[in-house]
């Protein structure tokens, strides 16, 4: 992984009983603080915390309510405030261990404490690993929305064991491989030749490839990174219309075929895409027809906070492995996904 920062991304079955060993092949050698939930502290922070004490580590643990929920400016003060309570200081580390709430609530939290100590990643939720763990976006959500305040900070390194998927609940694995699919889907690269869950790993350092590249490209979200939205802008006004209630692979899912339906009626996208995707989503239960309206979900995209002016980045595809970006104006998008949901 390449970015502001080189940094690895290791891959391999128990390598979490290996935490220790590696934090001092990567010079960290002073305390860890380990960030993590009540679902994963129980199964997987003793061994994680006994690598780290074997190799003379001192640990101490930061443990949250599991949940979006927590991924609050309340956890993360309380973690400032934990940190330096502990005496922390800028040799030390901060370890998120868990999904995507542990991975930004640790790494924002480890990105401003003392303008910023040092950052690891083990992350044990599929979205996690090919995910929320590349890339270096770390956040907390404000009352006013998701993800409104955070940091592009980089991990020392990420550290992934494919083997703690196997603790992981079915709708989360589902979940996460609506981003899977979408890999598929953007850019030319192996994946659509891997998709059985046989070769977890292999997918996993597929994912971790394509999005290290497309962010090493494009760290801070001017071009190509913009691809990595497929799906996301009818995404967003889904899950918000329903509340929170249809999750966010679930809304993506819905995202990505509402817009490569629209596109393969115009005739812009080469036959056959739209029906490889609904295969795929299918397999993971995740071809689940859109309830809301195309005027309802446009009236969320218009407040959007990627809009600029009236006009919108739309990803849109062009066959299995190639979309590119448009822009389109806010009244061509209802038409869009009229089309789509229909
Ligand atoms: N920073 C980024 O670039 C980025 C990208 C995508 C998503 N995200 C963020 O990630 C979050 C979602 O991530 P998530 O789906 O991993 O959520 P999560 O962290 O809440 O994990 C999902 C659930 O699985 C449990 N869990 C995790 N690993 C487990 C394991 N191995 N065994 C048993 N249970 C386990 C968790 O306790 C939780 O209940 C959102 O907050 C989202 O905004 C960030
Ligand atoms: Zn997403």
């Amino acid at each position: 992984m390449e970015a502001s920062k080189k940094y690895n991304v290791l891959i391999e079955n128990n390598l979490i009983d290996k935490a220790g060993e590696i934090a001092l092949s990567h010079s960290l050698k002073g305390k860890v603080c380990v960030v993590t939930d009540t679902n994963v502290a129980p199964i997987y922070l003793p061994r994680v915390k006994k690598s780290l004490l074997e190799s003379g580590i001192e640990v101490c643990e930061y443990i949250f309510e599991s949940g979006e929920k927590s991924k609050n400016a309340q956890n993360f003060i309380e973690i400032l405030n934990f940190l330096a309570e502990n005496h922390f200081t800028r040799t030390d580390s901060v370890f998120a261990l868990g999904g995507g709430v542990a991975g930004d609530l640790a790494g924002f939290s480890a990105a401003s404490y003392m303008r910023g100590i040092n950052f690891v990643q083990i992350p044990t939720s599929l979205l996690a690993m090919v995910d929320s763990s590349v890339g270096g976006k770390t956040a907390i959500d404000l009352e006013a929305g998701k993800n409104l305040a955070g940091a592009f900070y980089q991990p020392e390194f990420v550290l992934i064991d494919p083997t703690v998927l196997s603790t992981l609940p079915k709708e989360f694995l589902n979940d996460a491989m609506a981003e899977i699919i979408k890999y598929a889907m953007i850019t030319k690269n192996k994946l659509p030749n891997l998709l059985v869950e046989e070769n977890i790993t292999e997918i996993i350092a597929e994912c971790v490839r394509i999005k290290s590249e497309i962010v090493h490209k494009d760290e801070f979200e001017g071009g190509i990174r913009r691809l990595l939205n497929f799906g996301h802008t009818a995404a967003h006004a889904i899950e918000a219309l329903s509340e929170f209630k249809i999750t966010h692979g679930n809304a993506v899912a819905m995202g990505m075929r509402i817009i490569t339906k629209a596109w393969e009626n115009r005739g812009l996208c080469e036959k056959g895409t739209l029906s490889y995707l609904e295969k795929e989503l299918e397999k993971n239960s995740l071809l689940n027809k859109c309830e809301f309206k195309a005027e309802e979900l446009c009236e969320i995209c218009a407040n959007d906070k990627k809009l600029e002016g009236s006009t919108l980045n739309l990803v849109v595809p062009l066959e299995i492995g190639r979309c590119e970006v448009q822009k389109i104006k806010l009244e061509e998008l209802t038409d869009i996904l009229k089309e789509g949901i229909g």
